[in-house]
């Protein structure tokens, strides 16, 4: 049985004394933390340092980032490696987001160079992955997320994909207000497990968690997450304000341990 996992990915938001208030309010709303629930922020990584001080080593809410760069060190102006983010307590780092690969060109190969990188180091990556509305339209989403996994996953052996976590976010539910459906998320996530369990081994197929995400909110999470091939949210919006995160949190809590 794979355990939910609830990321908030908080994009380019709040500065680092923002992120340090906002996880200390969030710690409050979770006195009695759900065990049946991972749960993982990735703030920017300017507040990375704020919030896991904040959050300290006993805390169930681990640390992600929101991405990183393939090499270790070296003169790469701007760029963030796998041993710094390790250093400084991430546990988890987004990988292939969509506003990556829109607005700054990340591909295939980077992508995969890049998750190279995250499990040489000891890092979880969660692989973004998802169609635009006009794939969908045309009716090629299960080649474009075959695809993407092909181009990104296939050099790793079985064994190293052990510890990846898959995130099925088309791309016109990102910040639209327009989620996908439950049934639209199944049907992706079936067919991301097919080809998990081609390009990787069946048993990989099994364990990995496929997270949705793509306007998750308190209305729509529990009905997302009725499905067991629904491993969990990758929540961009609505894990910005502390009373609607910690309710998302809650409710996949109830909805999986009721089993609805
Ligand atoms: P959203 O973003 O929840 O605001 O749609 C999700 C994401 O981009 O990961």
């Amino acid at each position: 049985m794979r355990t939910l996992l609830i990321v908030g990915n908080w994009k380019m938001n709040k500065t680092a004394s923002e992120a340090a208030t906002f996880v200390g309010e969030l710690s409050r709303h979770l006195s009695k933390p759900p065990t049946s629930v991972e749960l993982v922020v990735a703030p920017p990584f300017t507040a990375l340092e704020s919030v896991r001080r904040v959050l300290g080593s006993e805390s169930p809410i681990q640390l992600g980032a929101q991405n990183l760069f393939w090499e270790t060190q070296g003169a790469y102006t701007g760029e963030i490696s796998a041993p710094m983010l390790k250093d400084l307590g991430c546990r988890y780092v987004i990988i292939g987001h969509s506003e990556r690969r829109t607005l700054f060109g990340e591909r295939g190969d980077g992508i995969r160079r890049k998750i190279q990188a995250a499990f040489a180091h000891g890092l979880h990556p969660i692989l973004c992955i998802g169609e635009s509305l006009a794939q969908r339209e045309a009716g090629s989403t299960n080649e474009v997320l075959s695809q993407q996994i092909h181009e990104s996953l296939s050099s790793f052996t079985a064994e190293t994909l052990a510890s990846l976590t898959i995130a099925y976010e088309p791309i016109w539910a990102i910040g639209t207000g327009r989620s996908a459906t439950t049934e639209q998320a199944v049907a992706a996530h079936q067919t991301i497990r097919a080809v998990l369990a081609t390009t990787a081994s069946p048993t990989i197929a099994e364990r990995t968690k496929i997270l949705y995400g793509g306007s998750v909110t308190t209305q729509n999470i529990a009905a997302l997450l009725s499905s067991d091939q629904v491993d969990g949210a990758l929540i961009g919006g609505a894990c910005l304000d502390v009373t609607s995160f910690a309710t998302i949190i809650q409710l996949a809590s109830t909805t999986r341990s009721i089993g609805v």
